[in-house]
Formats: structure tokens, C-alpha cells, sequence
């Protein structure tokens, strides 16, 4: 089954209204349509696989039927996938396991039915959607960029439910079944029909009928169906011996799995079991078939539906789901943002040269400014080779790269600013200059133009400080690389004028963002909660644990990567600098240990200039190596085992949910939910642990308040519980209700 991956509302229960509708077409065509009349979008619900079936039990029974065509009502998605409302409803395992085996039962019907079904694909066909689509006679997809198909399951920690893992291994080979199920990635509808996944992609103008015309030629001609099996056969990708190699024999089997396995665990660290499932379930299909894994599937299924993993991701992609339709405003504040179809970047460095890129694709004018040619057309080239890559990965068509590239300017001066809506400054962090900037770009705007900065540390009240319109000020704190950071932390200061906000919001929205609005604050909400997680990992260091042990200890607590690396990614200078500004912020709690000040004055910057934790550029060796001289510069010695690893996480972990605890009860976050999502999207905290504050949830209040207690008392005032935990666990209280 599988994935509804926008919003849907309420369980779906007690429906008055049909969602499937059948029209009887003269030409012996019966056309099924699904709509569910309360849904955005189809999602699978026990009502909707009742009503499809019976039509197709109808279509088949019925003698002037000769063909079935199924399609969506939908403007612009098939199905979605199961309803997850309904999915993380399910307490029990046996009741998931048991929904599991009726829609797959209910898709095999299609699949072995006495008359031929075509799925005609317009729109978004995920999870059980695409297993729909798989498990009919044949698929037709329209070319339209809103058709996608995959099985993202697990990215919510489950494992597609109804056989697509089979049928996908059927026709286009165990590799492809290992990746499109492991990964969840989606394919446009020209890389299915490669893959033999669909058997045509046709324009939306056509499509119905080209599905139809299908759907009579496979009615008529017996033959067909066993024709078009094996085109799709030869399609595949692999060609015919390497497949006969790896797959159609048990030691190339065994190889095949045996990496899947390693690549899974690799990047799971055992902490997202879905992954591994779907590797044993297609490791049962190739030495069992078809029917043995089938047999296994639902129970492997329901296990998952009710583990906590999928539940911290089912509500990660709740809270994700329900930022998107957010505002960004305080419960009860209502501004409408202002119209955005130009924006402004000033500064085409690495920040915002990505900022230009994700404005262009997202369809919006966008004139970029530097100081000089060179820096602009280095800028221009970023922007060019992001949307390049793009077309070559197929995720956008030529024209629409072109189109994209078309929408961009640059310039060295601040023509071209009259009519730009919102203008993003992402120069060099320097306050002065951010100053000089907002004065020179506010004489020359219009009055509702929005003006925001993406400083990393500088209060924005600070930088507003120049403007003499403070209220239109707001921060768009972005994440590099911006092309592929999902999150975007908006920033408003006490001044902001609510529709500022809202326009900030509403522009982040359109770039693809997931956007959490957080109060004004030396480091806002990631970057502070970075720093004491970074300072632990430093002061770890300067207790005699390697770089490579406080690394891999992150790492297998669920952190994408270590802390030292991090450092690495983000520019240790930058990591010191924000150090210094959260320090005079806050106190000696965010102090940095001293031994640390060596690191400028070496010049390590991090991957940046090839000088860090680890080491760089072509002396570099295959592996990822510490630069072990790194620990002469700061006058340590590491020892093996100097500190155990449960022990490195618990603390790094804890500085992290501490500042967290304190950044909610300081009033920076609005929510638990944007304190969670900031962490996960923004600093890489685990998402199966649901993020810093339900990870509090999780854990207990009084449990996190005794082990902040215990590590305040060995390691001093830095692990002061926050006093919005101790609060809280004095009256019993938990983040989420
Ligand atoms: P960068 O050094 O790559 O780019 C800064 C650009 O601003 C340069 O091209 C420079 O020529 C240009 N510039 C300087 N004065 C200018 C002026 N008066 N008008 C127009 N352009 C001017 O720096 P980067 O990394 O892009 O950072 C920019 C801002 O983004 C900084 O405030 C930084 O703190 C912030 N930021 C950086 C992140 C990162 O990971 N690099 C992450 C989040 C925020």
C-alpha cells in the first residue's frame, strides 16, 4: 500500500458520499474514476479499496464490458497512496497486518481479473498508488511534470504493502526494486516507461483516450498482454546477461543482497528497520518468488506500523504537512503576505546564488547583486550548473531550465530594485555592512517591499537597527547548500510587520522550503542549539576522545554526520565566530574550551581551505582520515577509549535538547512541532527520535531532568537543566499533549 503524501484530513470513516463512479463508454470501455468529494487528494481508506473493487467486480460481470480503464478525478494526482491518518491509527499489528492482505488481495483481483485493466496515470501515483497502477494489465502515464511514480514508504518507516515491490522486481529487476524501495525516490513517467514500469507516456490532452484505445487492443488481441510482459522485460535497464548474472542465480543473488544489506545499514545505522525489510522481502522474492514474499510482506508491514520509529516519522510528516498550510503567524494574528514575483539577492556567493536558484525554478523573477562583474558571474555559473544538473536529472525539462535561466539578472549596481518585492541580502557577515546595504536598498524600493537578511548570527533587531521602515526587516535564515537544505528558519524581531512575516513565509513556501518562524535571539533557534551540541564535542576532545570517536558516536546515535565533521562543512572560523556570539550572549555556558583559539590562528577553516578535522584536497586518502596534526595545534592527545561512547552521545545529545528546552522557554519557538522539525531538517538531530522536545516526551521529564542533574554535577554549570524543564517536570507536564 501506501502514502499519502500531502495533508489529509480526518479518518476516513462514515462516508455519505461515493468516491468511485464507473461510465459505461459505448465502445465497450468502462471507465472507473476515483475522487473521494472530501479529500484534496485519493488516498487508500477501507472505504475507497470497498468501492473499487465492487466496481471492478462490476465491470467484469457485466457482458458489454470489455476493457477497464482506471483513472483519477483529480486535477493533478492519481493516488496518493494509503491514508495515513488511517495508517497511524492502527494500534494493533494484527489489525495492520490484516488491512495489508485485504488490499492486496483486492489489487490481485485487477491483476488476474478475466478482463484487461488499464491504469491511466495523470498526476502523482505513490505507494499504493503506483502498486495500483502496477498490479492493472497495463499503465499509461502522462508526460505531464506533475506525474511521478514511487514507493516512498520508507521514508515514514514502513514498507510498501500490496506486492509493487514484486511487480517492480517482475519487470524491471531486483536492482531497481532494491532502489526505488530503499530509497523512495520517485520516477518521472519517461524513466518508468524505461524501466518497463508503464507501458506508454502519453500527453495529458490524449491520455484518456490513448488509454482506452490500450485498453480495446488488449481485449481484442489475446496475444497482447504476453507481448507487452516481455516488452517490458527488455526494457529493463539491465540488460538481458548482466540480469541472468546477478539475478536469475543464487550467488549473484547473494552478492546483490549482500551489498543492499551493507549500503542499508550503512546509512541507517539499524535505527530505520524499513529499509532492511524491504531487502530481506526482495531477498524472499528472488529464492522464493512472488507468492512466498507476498505471504511474508503484511507481517513484516504490521510490525512496522506500530514500531515508535514510524510513529516520530508519521509525525514528523504530520508536522511538516501542517507547516505547510502555516502562515507562519502567532494563533489568532491574521496579515495576508503580500504578493511575491520579484526578488532581489544581494550578495552571489555560495548563499545566494542558491537563494537566485531556488527563486528562479520556483517561477519568480530574480535580479542578483554584487559588487563587481567577476563576482556576478561566478554567481550566474552557480545558478546555471544547479539547473543543468536539474534537467540532465530529468527533474526538470529543458524548456523549463531555460525558462528558469531566463527569469535571472544580475547586475553590479541597484538598478532594477523599484519592483522588487522582497530582497534578500546575503552578503558577507559583517554588521556594517549589512547596515550600508539596508540603507542603500531602502531608498530605493517600494514601500511594501520586504527586506530580508540571511545573517547566521546577527540579531536581526540589530540589523534593522539602519532601516527606517524596521517593521518591513525580517530574517530568512537559509541552509546551505540552499538547493538542498529543506528548511528555511524565518525570522521576525519585535517590530516586524506581520505581513512581512507572512510574505517571508509565503516565498519560502514557494521555494520548496519547509518554513518555521522562530523570534528574534542571538542565533536564533538551530544555530544556537549547534553551538553547546559543537562546544561538547570540543570539550570531549580536550578530555583525550578522538575526533573519530565523538564522530561515530553521533553518527550511530542518528546524527547524518558527526559533529567534527560538521564543523568541517560549515567553516570552523564561522563555528567560532557564531561561539563567540552566543557566548557573549549567554554566558560561560556557551563557552567554548580555550585549547580552541589555536584553530584561527592555525587558519583551519574547515573543507573550505582544505585545513580541518579531517583532511582534504589530493594529499587526502580514499577513506575519510583525521588530520591527525590537528591535535598537535591544539596541544592534546587523544587516548583510546577516553571516554565511552554511550557516554559522548548522551552528552552531545543533551546540550543540544537543554538549549532546545531553554530556546522554547525563552519564547523564540512558537511550538514544540517548529522546535522539532527546526532540529531534524535544520541541524540533522535523528528523525526517528522525532526530534530534541519529543525526544524529551519520549524519554521523560523527570528522566532527562536527573541526567542533566547528574552531568551538571560532573561537568559544571553548562548542563544547567533548562527552567523550562524543571518546570515541567514539577507539575508532571509533557511538550506535546
Ligand atoms: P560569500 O562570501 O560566499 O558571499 C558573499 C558575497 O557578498 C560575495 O560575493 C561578496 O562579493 C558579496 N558582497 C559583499 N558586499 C556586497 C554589496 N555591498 N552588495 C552586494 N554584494 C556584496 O558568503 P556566504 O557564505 O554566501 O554568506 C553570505 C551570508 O549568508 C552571510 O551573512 C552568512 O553569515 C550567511 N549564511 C551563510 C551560510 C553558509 O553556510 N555559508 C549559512 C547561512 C547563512
Amino acid at each position: 500500500m501506501m502514502l499519502d503524501q500531502t495533508a489529509s484530513s480526518g479518518p476516513a470513516s462514515a462516508r455519505p458520499v461515493s468516491i468511485v463512479k464507473t461510465e459505461r463508454r459505448p465502445d465497450g470501455v468502462a471507465v472507473i474514476t476515483l475522487d473521494d468529494p472530501a479529500e484534496p487528494l485519493n488516498t487508500i481508506t477501507p472505504a475507497l479499496a470497498g468501492e473499487l473493487t465492487a466496481a471492478v467486480d462490476a465491470a467484469f460481470g457485466d457482458a458489454s464490458v470489455r476493457a477497464v480503464v482506471l483513472r483519477s478525478g483529480k486535477k493533478d494526482s492519481f493516488l496518493a497512496g494509503a491514508n495515513i491518518d488511517f495508517v497511524r491509527s492502527i494500534r494493533f499489528a494484527q489489525d495492520a497486518e490484516e488491512a495489508s492482505r485485504e488490499v492486496a488481495r483486492r489489487f490481485e483481483r485487477l491483476a488476474t481479473g478475466p478482463k484487461p485493466v488499464v491504469a491511466y496515470v495523470h498526476g502523482s501515483a505513490l505507494g499504493g498508488g503506483f502498486e495500483l497502477a502496477l498490479a492493472c494489465t497495463a499503465a499509461v502515464a502522462t508526460d505531464d511534470p506533475k506525474t511521478t511514480l514511487g514507493l516512498p514508504e520508507v521514508k515514514l518507516g514502513l514498507i510498501p504493502a500490496a506486492n509493487g515491490l514484486f511487480r517492480v522486481a517482475e519487470r524491471a529487476g531486483l536492482r531497481v526494486a532494491l532502489d526505488l524501495g530503499t530509497t523512495g525516490r520517485s520516477l518521472r513517467p519517461k524513466a518508468a516507461l524505461r524501466l518497463g514500469l508503464v507501458d506508454d507516456v502519453v500527453p495529458v490532452t490524449s491520455g484518456l483516450e490513448t488509454a482506452v484505445r490500450f485498453a480495446l487492443r488488449l481485449a481484442d488481441e489475446p496475444g497482447h498482454a504476453r507481448s507487452l510482459a516481455k516488452k517490458r522485460r527488455r526494457r529493463g535497464v539491465m540488460k538481458q546477461l548482466e540480469r541472468a548474472l546477478l539475478e536469475d542465480n543464487p550467488l549473484g543473488r547473494l552478492a546483490l543482497f549482500r551489498k543492499a544489506r551493507a549500503e542499508a545499514l550503512n546509512k541507517t545505522h539499524g535505527h530505520y528497520p524499513a529499509a532492511e525489510r524491504i531487502v530481506d522481502l526482495l531477498a524472499r522474492f528472488g529464492a522464493r518468488g512472488f507468492h512466498a514474499a507476498a505471504e511474508l510482506e503484511p507481517r513484516m508491514f504490521a510490525d512496522l506500523v506500530v514500531s515508535e520509529t514510524a510513529h516520530r516519522l508519521i509525525d514528523l510528516f504530520f508536522a511538516q504537512t501542517a507547516l505547510k498550510k502555516d502562515s507562519g503567524l502567532a494563533p489568532g494574528e491574521r496579515a495576508a503576505a503580500f504578493p511575491v514575483e520579484r526578488v532581489a539577492v544581494l550578495g552571489a556567493g555560495f548563499m545566494g546564488a542558491g537563494i537566485a536558484a531556488v527563486s528562479a525554478r520556483a517561477g519568480l523573477e530574480v535580479r542578483m547583486k554584487d559588487t563587481d562583474d567577476a563576482a556576478v558571474g561566478r554567481g550566474l555559473r552557480y545558478v546555471k550548473d544547479l539547473l543543468d544538473g536539474r534537467a540532465r536529472r530529468g527533474s526538470m525539462t529543458a524548456l523549463e531550465r531555460d525558462a528558469a535561466f531566463a527569469r535571472l539578472s544580475g547586475a553590479i549596481d541597484y538598478t532594477g530594485l523599484r519592483n522588487a518585492d522582497v530582497i534578500v541580502e546575503a552578503v558577507f557577515e559583517d554588521l556594517a555592512l549589512k547596515h550600508a546595504v539596508i540603507r542603500d536598498v531602502e531608498a530605493r524600493v517600494r514601500d511594501t517591499c520586504v527586506i530580508a537578511s540571511n545573517t547566521s548570527s546577527i540579531p536581526i533587531a540589530r540589523i534593522a537597527e539602519a532601516a527606517s521602515r524596521p517593521e518591513m526587516v525580517v530574517g530568512m535564515h537559509y541552509f546551505s547548500p540552499v538547493h538542498k537544505m529543506p528548511l528555511l528558519e524565518v525570522i521576525r524581531t519585535k517590530a516586524s510587520d506581520p505581513r512581512a512575516v507572512a510574505t517571508a513565509v509565503a516565498l519560502g513556501k514557494k521555494q520548496g522550503k519547509t518554513v518555521i518562524v522562530v523570534n528574534d535571539g542571538p542565533a536564533f533557534y538551530t544555530t544556537r542549539i549547534l553551538v553547546p551540541y559543537l562546544n561538547e564535542a570540543a570539550h570531549l576532545l580536550t578530555e583525550g576522545a578522538s575526533i573519530e570517536a565523538v564522530d561515530a558516536a553521533m553518527v550511530d546515535w542518528g546524527f547524518p554526520v558527526g559533529p567534527f565533521q560538521l564543523m568541517d562543512e560549515v567553516g570552523i572560523d564561522l563555528g567560532v565566530h557564531v561561539g563567540e556570539v552566543t557566548e557573549a550572549a549567554f554566558g560561560a555556558r556557551m563557552r567554548l574550551p580555550e585549547a580552541f583559539a589555536a584553530l584561527r590562528a592555525d587558519d583551519r577553516k574547515g573543507k573550505k581551505n582544505a585545513r580541518g578535522f579531517y583532511l582534504y584536497g589530493s594529499a587526502a586518502p580514499r577513506k575519510k582520515s583525521v588530520d591527525a596534526t590537528v591535535y598537535d595545534v591544539l596541544r592534546i592527545a587523544p587516548k583510546p577509549n577516553a571516554v565511552a561512547a554511550d557516554q559522548i552521545a548522551l552528552r552531545c545529545a543533551l546540550a543540544m535538547v537543554n538549549e532546545s528546552l531553554r530556546c522554547h522557554g525563552d519564547g523564540v519557538l512558537g511550538s514544540a512541532r517548529d522546535g522539532d522539525v527546526g532540529a531534524i531538517l535544520g541541524v540533522g538531530f535523528p528523525a526517528f527520535r522525532g526530534g530534541p522536545l519529543r525526544y524529551v516526551d519520549a524519554l521523560g521529564t523527570t528522566e532527562v531532568l536527573r541526567r542533566l542533574r547528574s552531568l551538571e554535577q560532573s561537568f559544571g554549570a553548562r548542563f544547567e537543566p533548562a527552567p523550562l524543564l524543571v518546570e515541567m517536570a514539577r507539575a508532571g507536564k509533557r511538550l506535546y499533549g
